[in-house]
């Protein structure tokens, strides 16, 4: 369970992005993170992580008190914490395998992953994750050759192969097309799903929300003015939280559930001797 009490955040400029925030997410659950733009959405995630620190307030994953941890605390428990950016981040000159390995320098120590020789169970487990996402004939090339949607979903393995509880994932779908942003985002539920992890995803596509989360918790100039279903998100909350729009186009879809497609279901069979594989595993 991850809860947050208080949480505030004062930027050195004087802004106040977060307000007093109070909110728990139990284990397992996938929740949307909506709001306009400047509503404090990233910062929520990223003082979570503390890739942004609070002004005040705690954060507690199961009894960890995250906001306490000094370095090396910190370096442990961020192992737990899974993080999913839009702009991917992945080191462009490195493959796609190599990207995924990234995700376990967490607990691969200094000098094999200077030289990049990885555990031969690290690499078997980024083959699984490549082949549960459709990657599998792509491990080999270089992130800068691929789709956004497919450097989406080699940025939701390295965050996979971290072995997390709880997903971070900061508008995953940004730069997509709107079919890619829905596999994207019906994979990412899926594997909550698969793995009981819990997941906070800040997304400003409405539809996508409501189609995809369990909760959603709309956050607007730093404070929750919604926790709830998706289903109640009527027009009225959403001027609430947006201001006036003509919200009723916006949640005139359909809602389909998260975990209904199988287009990115993938077989458990070993992918057998890769060379890629061969070549990571090196002298272990
Ligand atoms: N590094 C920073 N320094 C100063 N102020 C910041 C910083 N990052 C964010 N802010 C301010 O904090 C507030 C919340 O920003 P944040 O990026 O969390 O919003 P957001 O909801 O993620 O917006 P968006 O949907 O555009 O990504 C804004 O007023 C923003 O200007
Ligand atoms: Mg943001």
């Amino acid at each position: 369970m991850l809860k947050m009490s208080g949480l505030t955040k004062r930027y050195r400029t004087g802004d106040l992005a977060l307000r007093e925030i109070d909110l728990e997410v139990p284990d397992g659950q996938v929740m949307a993170l909506i709001g306009p733009s400047g509503a404090g959405k990233s910062t929520l995630i990223r003082c979570i992580n503390r890739l942004v620190e609070p002004t005040s307030g705690t954060v507690f994953l199961n009894d960890i008190e995250l906001n306490a941890l000094h370095r090396k605390g910190l370096r442990r428990a961020r192992r737990n914490i899974g993080m999913i950016f839009q702009e991917y981040a992945l080191v462009e000159r490195l493959t796609v395998m190599e990207n995924v390995l990234s995700g376990r320098l967490g607990y691969v120590g200094f000098w094999r992953s200077l030289f990049r020789k990885f555990p031969r169970p690290d690499i078997a487990e980024a083959f699984r994750l490549l082949e549960r996402v459709d990657l599998d004939p792509m491990v080999d090339k270089r992130a800068d050759e691929l789709s956004g949607g497919q450097r989406q979903r080699v940025g939701i393995c390295r965050a996979l192969i971290q072995n997390p509880l709880l997903l971070l994932v900061d508008e995953p779908t940004a730069s997509l097309d709107p079919k890619t942003s829905r596999q994207i985002m019906r994979l990412i539920c899926e594997l909550c799903k698969e793995r009981g992890l819990s997941a906070i995803i800040n997304i400003h596509d409405v539809q996508l929300a409501r189609i995809f989360a369990e909760r959603v918790v709309g956050l607007r100039m730093g404070e929750i003015v919604y926790d709830g279903l998706p289903d109640r998100l009527t027009p009225k909350v959403l001027t609430e939280i947006y201001g006036e729009e003509d919200w009723e186009t916006t949640i005139g879809g359909e809602k389909t559930g998260g975990g209904d497609a199988g287009e990115n279901e993938g077989d458990d069979e070993d992918a057998g001797p890769h060379p890629e594989k061969e070549r990571l595993a090196g002298m272990i």
